[in-house]
């Protein structure tokens, strides 16, 4: 029998990413943002959902720009660190000891230790209530060279990406077969 229950974004697994934000002004900024998603292909776009009352938000309004910084399971606890404190108080590079890059095409620096990393350009955005939607084209990506496969693929096995289900983090079991392997049986 199913129990119906209030409306809710009952919708887990996320990737509980890292956004990286720098305006004018200010230091550089990360938040963690569970409420992400891709949203097209061509041209490649990514959407993160930020409060108003966010300090990113501030940033991102600021600035149109954001890098998207993939977390492993194990940098959990610097995930968590970066949605508990405000960049308006904290350095967050320094709270988590993350090491900001340079990035090639935003004036927002890539975190370092993140094995991949998403440069954005707002193309638009939505205040939707709650959260407004930024809407970013990806205009770089990199990944740490030990994360590639012989395919030229990211190993995301090797990544180990983070996961959130409100409100635990959870990290991946295993592959369970490659996109397309029922056509491929018969
Ligand atoms: C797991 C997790 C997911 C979160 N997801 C979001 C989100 O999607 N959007 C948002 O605005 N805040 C989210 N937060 C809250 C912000 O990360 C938090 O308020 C942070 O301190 C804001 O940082 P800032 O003021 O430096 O921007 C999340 C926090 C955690 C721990």
């Amino acid at each position: 029998m199913k129990v119906q229950r209030k409306p809710h974004t009952t919708f887990f697994p996320v990737p509980p990413v890292l956004v990286t934000s720098q305006a004018e002004g200010f230091r550089p900024n990360i938040i963690t943002v569970a409420w992400t998603g891709v949203v097209n292909s061509e041209p490649p776009m990514v959407s993160v959902s930020i409060r108003p009352d966010r300090h990113t938000y501030r940033l991102i309004k600021a600035s149109g720009q954001f890098v998207v910084n993939i977390a492993r399971a194990d940098q959990v606890r610097e995930v968590d660190l970066c949605g508990v404190y405000s960049g308006r108080d904290t350095d967050k590079f320094k709270l988590t000891g993350f090491t900001p890059v340079k990035a090639s095409r935003v004036d927002v620096p890539l975190i370092k230790e993140c094995p991949v990393n998403l440069e954005c350009v707002v193309r638009q955005s939505y205040l939707l209530g709650s959260h407004e939607i930024f809407i970013g084209e990806v205009v770089a990506v990199h990944a740490d060279e030990e994360y590639i496969d012989e395919h030229n693929l990211i190993d995301v096995a090797k990544v180990n990406p983070l996961a959130y289900a409100t409100p635990h983090y959870w990290s991946l079991g295993q592959t369970l077969g490659l996109y397309g392997f029922t056509k491929k049986e018969k």
